[in-house]
């Protein structure tokens, strides 16, 4: 199945289907040099098939984590491109999750103002979500995605194949932005996450919340207005991501941000389907430090903070919250 993102002469095709990495070389031009960047968690067989199909690879590798989101690394990257005569004909392909597809991306949109990039996303999350739209970054000076670019990818390069390697655990941390998704837009997709059974319905799961991405994109890409519902669940979810870095995963962030961001009935279901992947509904956490950590957020315009409520299953509001209603909000997930 292919998905067009339509964004005029930065349109992209996004593959997606089991084995699509074993022919990546009839999908993506590699017959140049091709510089091919994963991360030390992913299995180097992956890396190792795109290089196969590439006329001149070179490979690069970063620790897996979020600290490789840094100015060190896009040196890193920087200097073997350019130790390696790559010229603006060349081109970038990353092979993992969000940190080496933000980072990656950010490195092809700068090194001679721009080359080709191609991204294989090999996480539910960077599949539904981070792979999709053009946004890059890396983190700097302890801030999140601070230095970045909004840059489109050439292709994405969905294998369907590869998420049999991951944890249960790494999985439902991706399925959480697919519910995200649904909450947000799609009634219909929220019910079949709520009805999931089996392992190969999520590949279905993530098609369709690629779609509404796809769709939020075509309509804003540069996060103008409506791109800012994607950010549902994150506002609170960050703050309690700060403080819980190598403990809960992004995704267990976002769920736990979504339940403060609804209430009565919408809650009951959203916190139902969270239970049922065993997505977290609470938790202990600083919540002075988060709400200073929150508040301080880049999102802050003046004395409130959008943010994003559902009231109703498949649709939004834009919210402008002051501290005190943060606050609120922040001591239900401390309550669950
Ligand atoms: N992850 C949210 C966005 O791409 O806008």
């Amino acid at each position: 199945m292919n998905i067009t993102v339509n964004l005029g002469i930065n349109s992209y095709d996004i593959v997606l289907d089991g084995g699509t990495l074993e022919r990546i070389g009839k999908e993506c031009n590699l017959n140049r040099k091709v510089l091919i960047v994963t991360d030390s968690g992913v299995p180097a067989e992956y890396a190792a098939m795109v290089g196969r199909q590439c006329k001149e690879p070179y490979f690069e590798v970063v620790e897996s984590g979020e600290a490789s989101k840094s100015l060190e690394n896009f040196a890193k990257l920087h200097r073997a491109l350019l130790n390696n005569g790559f010229n603006r004909k060349d081109c970038i392909v990353a092979v993992g999750g969000g940190v080496v597809g933000d980072l990656c991306g950010f490195v092809a949109s700068t090194y001679m103002r721009g080359i080709d990039f191609y991204n294989v996303p090999t996480t539910v999350l960077s599949q539904v979500d981070s792979s999709i739209g053009g946004k890059t970054a890396i983190d700097f000076e302890g801030v999140k995605n601070v230095v970045g670019t909004f840059y489109q990818p050439k292709k994405v390069i969905i294998d369907f194949d590869v998420l049999d390697s991951l944890e249960p655990r790494q999985v439902v941390n991706g399925l959480s932005e697919a519910i995200k998704m649904a909450f947000t837009f799609d009634k219909a997709l929220f019910e079949e996450i709520e009805n999931m059974n089996t392992f190969p319905e999520i590949f279905s799961i993530i098609a369709k919340s690629i779609l509404i991405k796809k769709d939020v994109v075509e309509k804003d890409e540069k996060e103008s207005g409506l791109r800012k519902v994607l950010n549902f669940g994150h506002t609170l979810g960050h703050g309690i991501e700060a403080q819980k870095e190598g403990e809960l995963l992004h995704g267990e962030c976002v769920a736990l941000g979504m339940t403060a961001m609804c209430e009565g009935q919408v809650r009951e279901r959203l916190l139902k389907v969270l239970k049922k992947f065993s997505l977290p509904t609470s938790c202990d956490f600083d919540y002075e430090k988060a709400l200073e950590f929150i508040t301080h957020d880049k999102k802050a315009n003046g004395s409130t903070i959008s943010a994003i409520v559902v009231n109703e299953i498949g649709t939004f509001e834009i919210v402008d919250m002051t501290r005190e209603e943060l606050g609120r909000r922040l001591k239900t997930i401390l309550e669950g």
